[in-house]
């Protein structure tokens, strides 16, 4: 690897209009964190940049949807995902957000820039007009049929079936997101990045100059934007939440989302530095720095081709060493959506499992869709805590624990002498240190995980070779020495867990007595020194059992029905009721006798109903679906013990039974054969 000064590792700043899933963890922040506890264990300078997304049409559409301001919005999910990233044990040394106005300065500055050097080619051409609200349709305030999937939903940006790039003009049929009408088109101005003139003068040898370092997902997107060549990319839009134009002339209009977004690295770098008494300038600066962007796939074209133009048409800036983007996570076999409630939500995980962040944390990393899409079942993570932290892991700390309570009164034992199977052993768990380092550095984080788990793999096969408690008696030399290597190897593991597991590295520290320890020292036989007294054991993890993950299951199935209701309309069900309740509202089959139109209404109809037990007037709201033909004799159910309420002046006693859909139909609830009037309806 080289070795470069100083790390600068970005993870994708999250839109703050939404909590987050464990496809986003997936995808970019849990193996950023990897890498850089990794890093911080090697004694690295590293700073870990991220912070909230907070500009774009995804917040102000969701603000338009709540009926609260934009501000408002990134204010609580800027708060719910700065926690739930904490809660993770992902700690980034700054969470800072895009309304920041060290952030507006910032990116104001940078458009200025490009602006005064001529980086930009200023068009003026019709895009999509709502006449209606008053508004240009940039990027998702337009939808349509995507004109390569034929997807009916697609955004004026991109395309969530097929994953498509796409600019509003290519949608078929497009309509306005905000009031459902057909777009008019209408002139106006932007400013454009030539994205051709860069390809042809550097960008296109520069991404090739990275055919070998690069994830083969990320190099084969970037290849393939580049053979279909790049295009200019408008960097403005005609909206009022973002990043004013810093140019005269130009109200009502603001920097595009993804111009300011990745310019947010440069600003919570800024800040960060400013809080740590730093120089922010030598992390982006200098060429002695190492830029790494941790993204997920759907973010490739911007860190790869767009914001690395970006920074050359600016000057000064270093671009990414690497761009380690991952594929995207799968549900139990179905696409994580939001739109569809198919998620495992951090927040909700962190309340259901507050104890078992780490097992999360493993089983995401044993699945990362490193090279092609990867699914997560809630089996597996049940399989893999009870069969693999439990079992491995779990099991030999215990068992080197206990016995060294039992034979030497918790303290680590002094070696006697090493067997030619002890050497064999400690030049094995040198070497897994070493592979794991190589699998880190070239982000194959799935690979890593499992061979830090092989360090427990190695221990447990160790004691059941060797058998220290049927050895004591005979030759408790031999015993000593036994623990003494498996002390060693649990140290070891408390460091090479420590960048997947945090949590349980830091109770497995504890155990053993120790503070945290240099990567350097992972795999040595002589991590902890003879005497030194370890705690007394207890258990690293706590089985799960069937029912916790079927409770899961469950409730991922239920979350989706009911977001399949609410988008049918179908109303939420009411709170229960006593069967007591119940029984006291009297319904019968009535017979409409007479019907006429309420006068200067609309859709009230007098109607007199036989109840069975009387003949007695009802006002009932449907005259704008039926006439009083329709009605003049139908048997309906009738709500007969119900307050009378006075209606437009008419005495009202009871109320007919209708079925309404989503859309106001109505339907009367008759029943199927004609039956006596004043049958009870129970
Ligand atoms: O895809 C997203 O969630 C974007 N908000 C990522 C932005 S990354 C960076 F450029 F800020
Ligand atoms: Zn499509």
């Amino acid at each position: 690897m080289k070795d470069p000064k100083r790390y600068l590792v970005t993870a994708a700043l999250p839109y703050a209009n939404g909590p987050l899933h464990i496809g986003h963890i997936a995808g970019a922040y849990l193996p950023a964190d990897i890498y850089v506890r990794y890093l911080r264990l090697k004694g690295k300078d590293v700073a870990f940049i991220c912070g909230s997304d907070e500009h774009g049409v995804p917040i102000t559409l969701r603000s338009r949807k709540e009926g609260i301001s934009p501000q408002k919005i990134v204010d609580k999910y800027h708060e719910i995902n700065r926690k739930g990233f904490e809660d993770l044990g992902i700690e980034f040394d700054i969470y800072h957000r895009t309304s920041d106005p060290l952030h507006h300065q910032t990116a104001s500055d940078f458009f200025r820039t490009l602006y005064e050097k001529g980086e930009f080619v200023e068009k003026e051409e019709e895009q999509f007009y709502d006449e209606a609200e008053n508004q240009f349709l940039a990027d998702r305030y337009i939808v349509g049929t995507c004109p390569h999937c034929n997807y009916d939903k697609a955004y004026g940006d991109q395309c969530e079936q097929c994953g498509a790039s796409l600019s509003p003009k290519e949608l078929i049929d497009p309509v306005s997101a905000l009031s459902g009408n057909k777009p008019q088109l209408k002139r106006t101005r932007h400013w454009y990045l030539p994205l051709d003139k860069h390809q042809d003068e550097w960008l296109e040898q520069w991404i090739d100059s990275h055919s070998q370092d690069w994830k083969s997902n990320v190099y084969g997107q970037c290849k393939s934007w580049l053979n279909q060549r790049l295009h200019p990319r408008a960097v403005t839009r005609d909206l009022e939440w973002g990043v004013p134009v810093p140019v005269e002339g130009t109200e009502g209009k603001v920097l595009y989302v993804w111009f300011d977004a990745p310019i947010g690295y440069i600003s919570a770098t800024k800040a960060w530095a400013e809080q740590q008494g730093k120089d922010w300038e030598k992390y982006w600066k200098d060429e002695e720095t190492s830029l790494i962007h941790f993204i997920g796939k759907d973010n490739i074209v911007f860190h790869c081709l767009i914001f690395p133009s970006m920074l050359k048409a600016h000057g000064g800036y270093i671009l990414p060493d690497n761009v380690p983007a991952n594929e995207f996570l799968n549900l139990e076999g179905d696409k994580l959506s939001t739109s569809r409630n198919w998620a495992v939500w951090i927040n909700e995980f962190v309340e259901d499992f507050p104890d078992k962040i780490d097992t999360l944390r493993y089983t995401l990393a044993a699945n990362f869709p490193e090279q092609k899409d990867n699914d997560f079942t809630w089996k597996d993570f049940q399989n893999r805590h009870n069969n693999e932290l439990v079992a491995v892991l779990g099991n030999f700390v215990n068992r080197a624990l206990v016995l060294t309570k039992k034979y030497f009164n918790k303290q680590v034992p002094e070696v006697t002498e090493w067997t030619d199977y002890d050497r064999d052993i400690i030049r094995r768990a040198a070497q897994i240190k070493e592979d794991l380092e190589d699998r880190i550095e070239h982000y194959k984080f799935r690979e890593a995980v499992k061979l830090a788990m092989d360090i427990g793999r190695l221990g447990n096969k160790y004691l059941a070779d060797t058998e220290p408690w049927s050895l004591y008696k005979e030759d408790p030399g031999r015993v000593a020495t036994i623990l003494n290597l498996s002390l060693q190897l649990a140290a070891s593991i408390s460091i090479v867990i420590e960048p997947f597991l945090p949590f349980t590295a830091e109770r497995l520290r504890n155990f053993l007595n120790i503070g945290q320890l240099n990567w350097e020292l992972a795999g040595k036989p002589d991590i902890l020194k003879p005497g030194h007294e370890v705690k007394k054991p207890k258990h690293l993890f706590q089985k799960i059992e069937d029912q916790t993950v079927e409770r899961q299951l469950e409730k991922l199935k239920e979350a989706r029905r009911k977001k399949e209701q609410e988008e049918q309309g179908v109303e939420p069900a009411k709170e229960n009721i006593s069967f007591d309740d119940f029984s006291r509202l009297d319904i019968r089959v009535g017979q409409i006798l007479e019907a006429e139109k309420v006068p200067k209404t609309k859709k009230l109809m007098k109607l007199t109903v036989d109840t069975g037990l009387d003949q007695r007037t009802v006002v009932a709201g449907i005259a704008e679906q039926f006439s009083p033909e329709q009605v003049r004799g139908k048997q309906v159910s009738i709500a007969v013990n119900l307050e009378p309420k006075k209606i437009k002046g008419i005495q009202s006693q009871g109320m007919i039974l209708m079925a309404e859909d989503a859309q106001g139909n109505l339907t009367f609830l008759s029943p199927g054969t004609p039956t006596q009037k004043g049958a009870v309806v129970k």
